[in-house]
């Protein structure tokens, strides 16, 4: 079929270009000077650049924070921050900051010290403080356009941007979620006859009273839209930290596939039930003035990305994507005299109206309306969610859940495939389903469910609709899976590291021919990671968190290397004293959750430190923790992971004491006379963001100045290793300097740490054996010998392990299957969508990052032994 996407919608006389780039784009200096040759290339096309910037990575919750530390007059380390963040950035590109940044630094000091003067702040007040983020990232991405030799020109957005009122809108969404006039408007070009580059903000404008307002998260999208929509611009490139639009999630699923072309509508919609790429009130100003729209990859310019436009000839009945929203609040709303009563709809819809809140969904039957909100895009918070359920209650019963989530199917037609969606709802035979929504348009096909089941669905419904795309789909429209894309990047660039399983190879192919399934680790390699992790030079003690892997050689070698340890339960105690029988009670650090009584007496017995994450404990056995000292774990609410169930803090967690109940504890503490000489909190596993134990030391130290005994701050463990292909090593040097800043600030406390994956995970693989191989209804599968039962993360969090087929590693993977093992489960899938080569049974396969959260996790379910696990020999 002919495809037809309407570029000539475009005015081809139309010589503006406008290029948004985003957080990550702006942050290095790497990245700045692929921005040059971008800009280089599209003035050689004979076009003239218009970039709009988004503020650098992080900066935009920093200024949030800023505001909010500002109120208690608490503003200066979170300023020093800013700052040197920007400076460091400054200095990598050359750039003299105090000839750029100063001054606006000076105004941004001013306004937070206004804020500490007044102890509060406003909407207006708070979108000012934020909107210094992209005016610094455009003042220092401007001087080095300048050095680079373009003929650049900074424009202040707000003179280029005018909000348009809504009477409906809340002062909060009037100020920092606004939205402009975009029409097409032929004098506007003159604003940029200045010169043949121009730079400016995005998320920034400003209202008909000249005041700054912000145009909502995300919103530099939005900006760049609007620009381009009134200038009827050639295209609008917006330069992202990912190749483009994809089928679902990548950094969820990795055999996503790019989207090389979408419509309108389709991009409309699945920004709107979740994709992060977009933004969703950016794509509505280009699609009126007919302006295509590019998603294009920062690191890799050449890359296709997406292409949104106006498509003809593509109407078959085709799921684009499946996505997700959270943050989904449902309310459902019950009314006996909702039947053949005229105006109760009207009624409660007034309510929202009243609070300026949209609502994103509806069912309806007789007698029940179900709505949703998205908490995100609407800023509700919990007292406006109060206030509007008790206007609600005038007129119905009503009950509301939070943390859901909003599974869409995303297509045309999508009603002609719906039959196919039934598999992946099995998963929802015990659980939930809030609401079924089908749109009108017929371009989306939502259910809503908790957000802790939403990964589960979505993982289901994309395999059901991905795994096997017919590669002669008339549409085109699919491009490669995001592994491939990754993997491929992985070989032609910057990674040619090798990985220590491919050098030792022989070996490894030994051990598998004599038995699989195997779990092999590498001591060389873990104590790598050791002598990695002691860069941390703030940490005076790690204690190795033995959960990950308590394989007596580990343990030993880390003993030596001088760690200590972390056990949560006393067979881990006594197991790590049968192994290390000169470890000392006080090298053990016991951190237990929902232990028993006698697991407490046990370890305070054994000298170990303890660490109480309840008050239960010592309330009902005071004498149990009498004359000890103590940890206790504080829930400090940052909440993060690779997946919800290990993320350990946040209000749901089951983990820590909540802020509150600690002076009941250091109380009980002190009738108990047991001393709190230290305070902890891990907030999550597989981290990758290096700010994380920083913040978790600032929130520690906040809530340890009201208990003097403390001296300890254990911040927990939680260290990521890269998983998926595109994720970036965590930077232990920028962790390193995010706890000196707070160690210089706060030295009298030491601080300790608790990893476990980090030293682990990369140094084990899992070694199994091809037992057979599947085709069923064109797709492939390829079983081994290691199922669930060894290892099992990607049944139980999705987890992406690297797979390879050991045996024939030089030949072209060929193939897309997905990795299963032997258990009955249809959950047994080590890996979905997987490039191998064409496999024969009795092949070894290597299941690499296997080292931490591998054999401890594993079970004896089907009667299946699972892997056993042997140390590689590196001396032989
Ligand atoms: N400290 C405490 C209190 C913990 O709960 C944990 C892990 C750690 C330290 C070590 O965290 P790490 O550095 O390894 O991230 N089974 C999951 C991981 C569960 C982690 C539980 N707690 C997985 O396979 O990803």
């Amino acid at each position: 079929m002919e495809q037809n996407i309407i570029d000539h919608h475009k005015d081809p006389l139309s010589p503006w270009v406008v290029l948004k780039f985003g957080g990550t784009s702006v942050s290095n200096v790497n990245n700045w000077s692929n921005i040059v040759k971008i800009i280089q290339d599209r003035l050689e096309e004979g076009l003239k650049p218009i970039i709009v910037c988004s503020a650098l990575s992080g900066i935009s919750n920093t200024l949030e924070k800023l505001a909010e530390a500002a109120k208690d007059g608490g503003e200066g380390p979170i300023l020093e921050q800013i700052f040197s963040t920007h400076i460091n950035l400054a200095h990598t590109m050359g750039i003299n900051y105090e000839s750029i940044l100063k001054e606006s630094f000076e105004q941004l000091k001013r306004l937070s010290h206004g804020i500490s003067l007044i102890g509060s702040y406003t909407p207006a007040l708070k979108a000012r403080v934020l909107a210094f983020g992209e005016i610094f990232s455009t003042q220092l991405g401007h001087a080095f356009f300048i050095n680079k030799g373009l003929d650049s020109h900074w424009i202040d957005a707000r003179s280029l941007l005018t909000t348009v009122a809504s009477i409906n809108e809340s002062e909060g969404k009037r100020y920092l979620s606004a939205s402009c006039d975009y029409g097409v408007d032929p004098q506007f070009k003159e604003k940029f006859s200045n010169s043949a580059v121009h730079i400016t903000q995005g998320f920034i404008a400003q209202n008909p009273n000249k005041e700054t307002v912000l145009l909502g998260r995300g919103g530099s999208d939005t900006s760049a839209s609007y620009i381009a929509s009134k200038l009827k611009a050639n295209r609008l490139e917006i330069w992202t930290d990912v190749p483009g639009m994809f089928t679902t999630n990548p950094h969820e699923t990795a055999s996503a596939r790019l989207l090389l072309h979408m419509d309108y509508d389709e991009a409309q919609e699945l920004a709107t039930s979740g994709a992060k790429v977009l933004h969703p009130k950016s794509i509505g100003p280009v699609r009126l003035a007919g302006v295509p729209l590019h998603i294009k990859w920062t690191e890799r310019p050449d890359h296709p990305g997406t292409i949104i436009g106006k498509y003809n000839g593509l109407s078959s009945p085709s799921v684009k994507a499946v996505s997700m929203k959270s943050d989904i609040q449902v309310i459902s709303m019950e009314s006996i005299s909702m039947w053949q009563q005229a105006g109760f709809l009207s009624d409660v819809f007034a309510c929202f109206k009243q609070f300026g809140i949209s609502i994103d969904l509806i069912a309806t039957s007789e007698t029940n309306v179900t709505v949703t909100l998205d908490r995100n895009s609407n800023i509700i918070d919990d007292q406006i969610l109060d206030r509007l359920t008790i206007e609600l209650r005038k007129f119905c019963s009503l009950k509301s859940f939070g943390s859901c989530a909003a599974v869409s199917l995303v297509g045309k037609n999508i009603r002609a495939n719906l039959h196919k969606i039934a598999p992946a709802l099995s998963a929802f035979e015990d659980k939930q389903i809030f609401l079924v929504s089908q749109s009108a348009s017929d371009l989306n096909f939502t259910f809503v469910v908790e957000e802790n089941e939403a990964h589960k669905i979505i993982r289901s419904l994309h395999s059901q609709f991905f795994s096997s795309i017919d590669e002669s789909d008339e549409t085109n429209a699919f491009g490669p899976q995001w592994n491939e894309i990754h993997i491929n990047k992985d070989t032609s660039s910057n990674d040619n590291t090798e990985r220590w399983w491919q050098s030792k190879r022989d070996k490894l192919l030994n051990i598998g021919q004599q038995s699989t399934p195997v779990y092999v680790y590498d001591l060389e390699h873990m104590e790598q990671q050791v002598r990695s992790l002691k860069a941390l030079k703030s940490i005076q003690r790690f204690h190795y968190a033995v959960k990950a892997n308590c394989h007596p050689d580990i343990l030993r070698l880390f003993y030596n290397l001088g760690l200590h340890f972390d056990c949560v339960s006393s067979e881990e105690i006594k197991h790590l004293r049968r192994v290390l029988p000169d470890l000392k009670g006080s090298q053990i650090l016991f951190t237990p959750n929902f232990a028993s009584i006698s697991e407490y007496e046990f370890a305070l017995k054994q000298d170990c430190i303890v660490t109480l994450d309840n008050v239960h404990p010592i309330e009902r056995h005071p004498q149990v923790f009498s004359g000890s000292k103590i940890l206790v774990r504080v829930d400090s609410g940052i909440a993060k992971g690779h997946h919800p169930h290990v993320i350990t803090s946040g209000p749901k967690s089951k983990f820590g004491v909540s802020h509150d109940e600690l002076k009941r504890l250091s109380e009980l503490a002190s009738s108990a006379s047991a001393q709190i000489i230290g305070l902890h909190a891990h907030v999550g596993s597989g981290i990758l963001t290096p700010e994380t134990w920083g913040e978790t030391a600032r929130f520690l130290a906040e809530v340890a100045a009201s208990i003097p005994t403390v001296k300890i701050l254990d911040l927990g463990g939680g260290l990521g290793v890269v998983e998926k292909p595109g994720q970036s090593p965590l930077n232990l040097t920028a962790v390193e300097k995010h706890l000196k800043l707070f160690h210089d600030l706060q030295p009298k406390y030491e601080l300790w740490m608790e990893p476990g994956r980090f030293l682990t995970s990369e140094g084990g693989v899992l070694l199994a054996e091809v037992t057979q191989i599947k085709r069923k209804n064109g797709k492939n599968f390829i079983g081994i010998n290691a199922g669930m039962n060894s290892l099992i993360r990607p049944s139980l969090y999705g987890a992406w392990h690297h797979i390879c087929n050991l045996s024939r590693i030089e030949e072209i993977t060929s193939v897309t299957a997905d990795i299963v093992g032997p258990i009955c489960e249809s959950g047994d899938v080590l890996g979905h969508g997987r490039k191998m080569p064409i496999s024969k049974e009795g092949d070894i396969c290597l299941i690499a990052n296997a080292g931490a959260y591998g054999h401890v996790m594993a079970s004896h379910y089907n009667l299946r032994e699972p892997a056993e696990e042997i140390i590689l020999q590196n001396k032989v």
